[in-house]
């Protein structure tokens, strides 16, 4: 799938994301700035916190207990959409994927 990382100030970056690599990996990979995922991708930092576009919010499963609880400490404000994109996994029939960075994750 490709993936379009938005950043607060407008900057985009796209990645090619392969089936069952999760939003963080792959940005962290992809060098995006905006995410950090200090502590791997285990739902405990909270600082991989993305904003996931309206249209792409079905793409995922819903977000389980751990990642509920996580998302109450993220440094940015919690939006509808916000999702920690470590738990974000691409699916097989997934094509385009768009997320928003926030501000600041720390
Ligand atoms: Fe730590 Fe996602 S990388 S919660």
């Amino acid at each position: 799938a490709v993936v379009k990382y938005i950043s607060a100030d407008g900057a985009v970056t796209e990645i090619d994301v392969s089936p069952g690599v999760n939003l963080m990996q792959a940005a962290v990979n992809g060098g995006v700035s905006g995410i950090v995922g200090e502590c791997g991708g285990s739902a405990m930092c909270a600082t991989c916190h993305v904003y996931v576009d309206e249209n792409d919010m079905g793409k995922f499963d819903a977000a389980n207990a751990p990642e509920q609880e996580m998302l109450e400490c993220t440094t940015s404000p919690l939006k509808p959409t916000s999702r920690l994109s470590c738990q974000l996994v691409i699916k097989d029939d997934c094509d385009t994927i768009t997320v928003h960075l926030p501000e600041t994750q720390q």
